[in-house]
């Protein structure tokens, strides 16, 4: 077993909240992100869900230099160097096999690889991953599986994401094993079609206020 990434861990502490955010077009992911780190919410994952996404992380890694932007939906270990390739800090994804494990370890790059099951867990543990993303968290077992993890796992970390809101946050901000949380509700859809940065940078700010 070779040991946990420290650089994972740090960038889920930077903020409390992650945007998880499809990009519509590049110059759209410039302005995103820049409303979200003016927000105060510095970490971006990009889904790899649209053609543009790969050139919207290297666009955003050159224009929104402060940003820390990595990408989600990683399924492969194509994707996996691609993203590197690209610029991106991280890769998320909503799983994990053994060789996006290999990857990761290849590319040097830090994956927060996704997990539903005490078993999951304990493979990533196998490969020396010790912070997961919990996915998809609200449907899977939300706060209360969570907290369970925390007996048998007390030393792993996690990022629930999915069907978390502003609303519900704090619930698992407040568990000792969450460092933050991710979330696609601060680049809605009909925001960005409105082009309303400003919108979606107001509710940055309200989200980079939140905690445990
Ligand atoms: C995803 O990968 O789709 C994220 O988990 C976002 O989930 P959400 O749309 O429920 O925030």
């Amino acid at each position: 077993m070779s040991p946990a990434d420290p650089r994972l861990r740090a960038m889920l502490r930077l903020a409390p909240v992650i945007p998880v955010y499809t990009p519509g077009s590049v110059q759209e992911a410039v302005a995103v992100a820049q409303a979200l780190l003016d927000g105060g919410l510095p970490v971006i994952e990009v889904t790899l869900r649209t053609p543009v996404a790969l050139e919207a992380i290297a666009a955003i890694v050159q224009a929104v230099p402060d940003a820390v932007v990595g990408a989600g939906t990683v399924l492969n270990g194509t994707q996996l160097e691609a993203v590197k390739a690209a610029g991106g800090r991280f890769a998320v994804a909503p799983g994990a096999t053994d060789a996006l494990y290999a990857a990761a370890r290849g590319a040097d790059l830090p994956l927060l690889p996704g997990v539903a099951t005490a078993s999951e867990i304990m493979r990533g543990l196998e490969h020396g991953v010790d912070t997961f993303k919990f996915f998809p968290a609200a449907a899977a077992g939300g706060r209360a599986l969570l907290a369970a993890w925390n007996g048998p796992f007390a030393d792993v970390r996690f990022c629930p994401t999915g069907g978390i809101s502003q609303a519900n946050a704090r619930d698992y901000l407040t568990l000792p094993n969450v460092l933050c949380v991710g979330g696609s509700w601060l680049t809605e859809r009909s925001l960005l079609q409105a082009g309303d940065y400003a919108a979606i940078g107001r509710l940055a700010a309200q989200a980079a206020v939140l905690n445990g």
